[in-house]
């Protein structure tokens, strides 16, 4: 008779320890990258906080200003909470939305939450949104951070260029199938050709201080609809950074 030998993992095993490895790295680098997504909402919340008690302190109480800085500490609030369920959702612990939704309503959430930083940089906004899209069928805060990490490229990649020709552009269209194409485009520094399908790969960056995370997260999600994400050089230059999601079928 023969026995038939149990399959045994142990810490010892190689691949298995090695594979357990790479996860770890991969958390312990999303933490970081969501401690850094979170820092700024709740830097920005303190400094509000803190406006509200100054506004509420006067001597005559000016209750308008203490309301907006509240309101924006409820709106900063509201992100930060978005990031990291966003973030949960990439790692497993909770199943991803699926509702209709319609784009051009996400795009306006997601340029909402980054007009602040458009703004500090100087950064022109040009929005194209087609009238008459399709319902899609997906996770309203996912594809808002996509979104938002598109348009956080595009804004860095301006860094350098004078002010007035730091434009960024969010389209919405229709593409050949009839499904819906969202469009990110930038007139910053390009990016080398021949870096293309390293662009999207977890951990490569070619900033000092980046994570290298965006795109890959980015892809991720879009995959997880249905959808593609890809990257074209724009002319005279600049990038344009693009996604479909397929429409609601009927
Ligand atoms: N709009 C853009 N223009 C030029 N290069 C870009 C743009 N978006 C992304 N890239 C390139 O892709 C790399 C990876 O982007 P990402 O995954 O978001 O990570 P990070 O922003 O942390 O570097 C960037 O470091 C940059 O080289
Ligand atoms: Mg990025």
């Amino acid at each position: 008779m023969s026995s038939i030998e149990p399959i045994r993992y142990t810490v010892d095993d190689p691949p298995r320890t090695r594979a357990l490895a790479a996860r770890l790295t991969v958390m312990g680098e999303l933490a970081a990258s969501l401690a850094h997504e979170i820092n700024q909402p709740l830097a920005a919340m303190v400094t509000s906080a803190e406006a509200c008690l100054r506004w509420l302190e006067r001597e005559r109480p000016d209750v308008d200003n203490a309301r907006k800085a509240a309101q924006r500490i409820v709106r900063d609030g509201h992100h930060a909470g978005n990031v990291i369920r966003g973030i949960r959702t990439l790692l497993g612990r909770s199943t991803p939305q699926r509702e209709s939704l319609q784009l051009n309503n996400t795009v306006a959430d997601a340029v909402d939450l980054v007009r602040e930083e458009i703004m500090q940089h100087g950064v022109g906004l040009v929005l194209d949104l087609h009238e008459d899209l399709p319902a899609v069928t997906g996770d309203p805060i996912q594809l808002q951070q996509v979104l938002i990490n598109l348009a956080r490229n595009g804004i860095e990649s301006m860094a350098d260029r004078p002010q007035h020709l730091r434009s960024l552009e969010v389209r919405t269209a229709l593409d050949t199938e009839g499904d819906v194409l969202v469009a990110v485009s930038d007139t910053g520094s390009g990016f080398d050709p021949t870096l293309m399908p390293r662009l999207f790969e977890p951990f490569f960056t070619t900033k000092s201080t980046g994570m290298g995370l965006g795109l890959w997260i980015c892809r991720s999600i879009v995959e997880s609809h249905g959808g593609s994400l890809w990257a074209s050089p724009r002319e005279p230059r600049g990038s344009t950074f693009q996604f479909t999601i397929a429409r609601t079928s009927a």
